[in-house]
């Protein structure tokens, strides 16, 4: 969302405490998501099967290259949706700005001067405005890494547990709980109302509000615990694809 410029951090006043060390946060920002666009870029573009056995890595799920015959880059169908939905997060926006654009690095930091500034209301950050509709997607997505998750307990032996089978069931939990806690989601089950009791008592969807709400306190939290399932699960089965690892049954 565009942010006038009359509304932005101005530079702190002058003989006001410096804060301390405020540039740490947005550099361990821009090293993990830095490597972490990297790494996918390698994942997407140079590998052409996720599947191991009974495991599905997230970055190929649902396969929609395999259901029409598209044998090439499989992960690019689908991969973007995720991708845009992070991009396009709220909470992402905070720390890619910081960390990237410096801009501005932290809280009470002061901006720097740019008359030309059009922030979100152009290509290509104006994208982050349809950061609901890729909520849809995103919803879309996590249903099949649900089934994903589900499938990798069923081996051809049987039902078994295996290390893979953990981290995919990790990685969708956490997803889940990252997808749900949503700004976007938050104000689709709690906005355009303007008043929830009017009538004396809660409603359904203020109950829904308050807990979406309660999510979405944590909601930075679940924007990097599922980032990191997501590539453990994916490195998990691309190691085990190269061989390098076995996986382990726990029963
Ligand atoms: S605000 Fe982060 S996923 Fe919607």
């Amino acid at each position: 969302m565009a942010q006038p410029l009359e509304s932005r951090p101005q530079a702190r006043p002058q003989g006001s405490a410096k804060p301390k060390a405020y540039w740490v946060e947005p550099l361990i920002t821009m090293l993990i998501l830095g490597v972490w666009v990297l790494y996918s870029l390698w994942e997407v573009f140079f590998h052409n099967n996720g599947t191991y056995q009974n495991y599905i890595s997230p970055y190929f799920s649902p396969g929609v290259g395999k259901w029409f015959g598209w044998h090439l880059l499989d992960a690019l169908y689908v991969a973007w949706v995720p991708f845009l939905f992070r991009f396009s997060c709220y909470y992402y926006r905070k720390e890619y700005y910081r960390g990237f654009f410096w801009d501005p690095p932290g809280c009470a930091q002061g901006d720097k001067p740019r008359p030309r500034y059009s922030g979100e209301t152009k290509w290509p950050l104006a994208i982050n405005n349809l950061h609901r509709y890729f909520w849809y997607l995103a919803v879309i997505v996590l249903i099949f890494l649900w089934k994903d998750a589900v499938q990798a307990f069923f081996f051809k032996n049987g039902f078994g547990v295996g290390v893979g089978s953990l981290i995919l069931l990790v990685n969708a939990v956490f997803l889940t709980f990252y997808t749900f806690s949503c700004h976007a989601f938050r104000h689709m089950v709690g906005g355009k109302k303007d008043c929830y009791s009017c009538d004396g008592k809660p409603t359904a969807s203020y109950k829904l509000w308050h807990k979406v709400s309660q999510w979405n306190v944590f909601h930075g939290t679940w924007a990097w615990a599922s980032l990191a399932s997501v590539w453990a699960a994916d490195l998990y089965i691309r190691l085990l694809l190269m061989g390098v690892i076995h996986d382990v049954r726990l029963f």
